[in-house]
């Protein structure tokens, strides 16, 4: 920038004003001491700005123009593209809760250098909700099979998997306004965006999917500036020690909560949505969360007393089952999904036991018996096999199942005398410290206790056009007889609210 534009960036933030004709009350209180003046960390023009994105977004939309014509959404691997339907919609939902994160944050914080900063980054994530829904556009005109991207939008708020995202992405701009910044811009943003934007690509393209990765690529040559963002607010409320220890219980629960719900999906996508995988979850984790995010960003922070959370040592043991677990419980569940789910084969076998030893000994069987179930001929689903639903944590929202099944987690935890379920320690912590945010929740079991399947079927309407063939189905084989409602009607399986009677 010349001396000039630098004059001119700063003239730029003297255009704050006061206001005299209102009261000005922010939506959330803070606790943090914020300085009233920080440091830009752009010092960009909206002018420069526009040009940049301007030329990134042609880029990416002449990709898919070009992607079309030749065809590559046909020949995409199905496995890949069906668990998008989940994944991408709970993406969709983080930009869009980002979008309205940035609102929150210009129009509270009282530091015009911060804003100009957050003014920027909204303008990226309106730009990163619509590159994805020019994405799903692209999905549901030309997919094979379209089923679930065209209802995605509401399938999205009704499925226990979409709640895991707006459970995790609704910390983004609810809350204290500094407590938002410490999950969007230092957790999610830093240490995340890069295993969701740059790690994903590379399985997206292995699998045939360009489209996505041209897209997330673009979205992630944004994210630099909100990791700025982030870093100029953490050391502006670090300079006052007060601050301090809000910081660290941010950070801790946002470090816990993130690592469920997008360790959750995004490791769901990369390990069970793939046939080819380019890595395994863990070791990704390894690079960018522990040797990058917590060895070179947060523990260069110690000196400013921020502390690496203690419930790292745990996430990176949750590691070893977490995805699979996850792939078991969103497989069992098929007929509830809004995308067809795939089995194992034996290729994924022993992919899965090469990078994970010991998954045969705990998910093989299960693999087994899942395919053999998955004619509607033989009239029985892997539901019908569990001994129980798994409660839904009160606070991630995933199954109390993790980090597997055989040595769950799972605590009730009372809190003014009614009892929660959640899935670990991290989350019983988090439930007990910021109870209001969490203990209005009703669970998908427990709105549909007692239902037959069918009934909860119908009622999220997750059925084709034809009325009659599932959304849902046990695999993406050409040769697999799809299932219908009438299918479903004649297993009489009832849902079964596995707390019901002992929470609230
Ligand atoms: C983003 O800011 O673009 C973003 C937020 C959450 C997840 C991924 C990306
Ligand atoms: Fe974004
Ligand atoms: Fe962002």
């Amino acid at each position: 920038m010349t001396a000039n534009l630098v004059e001119v960036h700063e003239k730029a933030k003297e255009y704050d004003w006061d206001f005299t004709f209102t009261e000005k009350k922010p939506k959330f209180d803070t606790k943090y001491n914020i300085p009233t003046k920080g440091k830009d960390p752009f010092r960009m023009l909206v002018r420069d700005y526009m040009k940049m994105e301007a030329e990134k977004d042609d880029r990416t939309h002449g990709f898919i123009d070009g992607a079309l014509r030749m065809g590559i959404a046909e020949k995409m691997e199905p496995r890949f593209n069906e668990c998008l339907k989940l994944t991408l919609l709970d993406l969709n939902n983080a930009e869009y809760a980002a979008v309205a994160a940035c609102g929150g944050l210009i129009s509270t914080l009282q530091n015009q250098e911060l804003r100009q900063g957050y003014h920027a980054q909204m303008l990226d994530e309106i730009r990163h909700t619509q590159l994805e829904m020019a994405l799903r556009n692209y999905y549901v005109k030309n997919v094979p099979d379209p089923a679930g991207w065209d209802i995605g939008q509401k399938a999205l708020f009704q499925h226990p998997g979409g709640l895991v995202a707006i459970g995790e992405f609704q910390h983004f701009n609810t809350g204290d306004p500094i407590d938002c910044i410490i999950d969007l811009n230092v957790v999610i943003e830093t240490a995340y965006t890069n295993i969701l934007l740059v790690a994903a690509p590379q399985s997206a393209v292995l699998n045939g999917d360009h489209a996505l990765a041209t897209t997330f690529l673009s979205i992630q040559s944004d994210e630099a500036r909100h990791m700025a963002n982030g870093y100029g607010s953490l050391i502006s409320v670090l300079r006052n020690e007060e601050n301090v220890p809000f910081i660290n219980d941010a950070l801790e629960r946002h470090f816990w909560h993130a690592h469920k719900g997008l360790d959750a999906l995004v490791g769901w996508q990369a390990e069970y949505g793939s046939v080819n995988r380019a890595w395994a979850y863990k070791d990704q984790w390894q690079e960018w969360i522990v040797d990058d995010f917590i060895g070179g960003y947060l523990e260069g922070l110690g000196e400013f007393g921020v502390e690496v959370p203690r419930f790292l040592g745990k996430a990176v043991e949750d590691l070893d089952w977490m995805t699979h677990t996850v792939g078991q419980v969103f497989s069992a569940i098929w007929p509830l999904n809004f995308w067809r789910s795939d089995a194992m084969n034996e290729k994924d076998y022993e992919w899965h036991e090469k990078h994970y030893p010991g998954w045969h000994k705990y998910f093989g069987a299960y693999w087994d018996g899942y395919k053999q179930l998955a004619d509607p001929a033989g009239g029985h689903i892997i539901l019908q096999e569990l001994e129980s639903l798994p409660p839904i944590c009160q606070v991630c929202q995933l199954p109390c199942a993790l980090p597997r099944l055989d040595i769950n987690e799972f605590r009730l935890v009372e809190v003014n005398g009614s009892q929660y379920p959640t899935c670990s320690e991290g989350c019983e912590w988090i439930l007990r410290k910021w109870p209001k945010a969490y203990t209005r929740r009703k669970q998908f079991w427990a709105k549909y206790h007692g239902w037959d399947l069918a009934d909860v079927i119908s009622d999220l309407g997750y059925i084709r056009p034809d009325g009659k063939t599932l959304v849902g189905q046990p695999t993406v084989s050409p040769d697999q007889k799809m299932w219908t409602i009438d299918d479903i009607r004649s297993l009489k399986y009832e849902v079964k609210d596995p707390l019901h009677g002992v929470c609230h």
